[in-house]
C-alpha cells in the first residue's frame, strides 16, 4: 500500500468507523495462519465446560476464561453439544475461538503481527504507540457457529481515552451466508455506553458509563463481506455484530485488538494484565 492508499483507507475509517483493506495478507500468509488455527484446534485440550457465546446465551466466565487472557485457550460453540452434553460434531468443527495471547506465544502468529506494515497501518489509523492487547482465531464453524450480539469492542477493552482498534483478517471467504461481520456506519461517533469489568472478587459484570443510551438503527447495518486476505478495520466504538453460520462453510478469521499506549489502560478491564506487545516502528 502506498501513502495515498493508506490515507484513503484512514479517511474511510474515520468517516464510517470501518474500512476494508483488500488483499492485505498474501495467499501464503493466509495458508500459514489457517494451518496454525487448524493445528491448535486439534492439539489444544479444551474442556467441555469451556464454551463461548454472547447475549442471552452468555456462558459462564469462569477461571478458565479469565486465565485465557494471558495464554492460549480454546472455547466451544454451545450449539456443538447435544442435550446429554456430548459433542455432536468433530472437535475441530466445534470450536468457537482460540485466544488470547497468540500474538505473543505462538511463533507464526507473532511473526505475522510484527510485520512493519501492520504497525504502519495502525499508525495511519491514529494510534501513536500501537500495541496488541489480545489476539484470537475466530472459527464460526458450519451450522453450529453462533450469532454475536451488537456491541462495541471498547466496552471490553477500555482505555482512557478509548483507543481500542480491531484488525479482522479473513482467512475464509466471509459472506452473508456464513455469518460475515455486520456494522452500523457512523455508529462509532457515540460515546462508550458501558464497560465490562472484573471486580476484586474476579466477578465480571457490566457498568454503565453514560446517561445516554446507545442508539443505532439495525436497518442501517451493512455486511462487511471479505475474501481470504482482506483485512477489516474496526473502530473500537463501531457497533457491530454477526449472524449465525447456517452454511456448510467455515468462516475463520484472525483477529487482533490494539490500543494506543499513550492512553491509560483501565486496570479493571476483564483482561487485568493483558499480553501487551508494542508494534515496531516501520
Ligand atoms: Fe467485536
Amino acid at each position: 500500500m502506498n501513502h495515498s492508499d493508506l490515507q484513503a483507507i484512514a479517511d474511510q475509517y474515520r468517516r464510517d468507523g470501518f474500512a476494508i483493506v483488500r488483499g492485505f495478507a498474501t495467499e501464503a500468509e493466509v495458508a500459514t495462519l489457517k494451518a496454525r488455527a487448524r493445528a491448535l484446534a486439534t492439539a489444544l485440550d479444551v474442556p467441555a465446560h469451556a464454551r463461548f457465546a454472547t447475549g442471552p446465551d452468555h456462558t459462564a466466565r469462569d477461571h478458565y476464561f479469565l486465565e485465557s487472557a494471558s495464554t492460549i485457550r480454546g472455547f466451544y460453540e454451545p450449539a456443538a453439544f447435544d442435550a446429554q452434553g456430548q459433542l455432536r460434531v468433530p472437535k475441530e468443527r466445534a470450536i468457537n475461538k482460540i485466544g488470547h495471547a497468540l500474538h505473543r506465544d505462538d511463533e507464526a502468529c507473532r511473526r505475522w503481527t510484527l510485520q512493519p506494515r501492520v504497525g504502519r497501518l495502525a499508525r495511519a489509523l491514529g494510534l501513536e504507540r500501537p500495541a496488541v492487547v489480545q489476539s484470537q482465531f475466530i472459527f464460526k464453524p458450519p451450522h453450529v457457529g453462533g450469532r454475536v450480539d451488537w456491541h462495541m469492542d471498547s466496552t471490553f477493552l477500555y482505555t482512557d481515552p478509548p483507543t481500542c482498534t480491531g484488525l479482522w483478517l479473513a482467512l475464509d471467504e466471509a459472506t452473508t451466508d456464513n455469518g460475515c461481520l455486520l456494522a452500523i456506519p457512523g455508529s462509532h461517533r457515540q460515546p462508550v455506553p458501558k464497560r465490562y469489568v472484573r471486580d476484586a472478587a474476579d466477578q465480571l459484570h457490566f457498568i454503565a458509563l453514560s446517561e445516554n443510551e446507545p442508539h443505532w438503527n439495525e436497518d442501517q447495518a451493512v455486511a462487511l463481506c471479505a475474501q481470504p486476505g482482506d483485512l477489516v478495520l474496526l473502530h473500537g466504538q463501531l457497533v457491530h455484530a454477526s449472524a449465525p453460520n447456517a452454511s456448510d462453510r467455515g468462516r475463520l478469521a484472525w483477529v487482533l485488538h490494539l490500543i494506543d499506549l499513550q492512553a491509560r489502560w483501565a486496570a479493571d478491564n476483564w483482561m487485568a494484565q493483558p499480553p501487551l506487545m508494542a508494534l515496531p516502528d516501520a
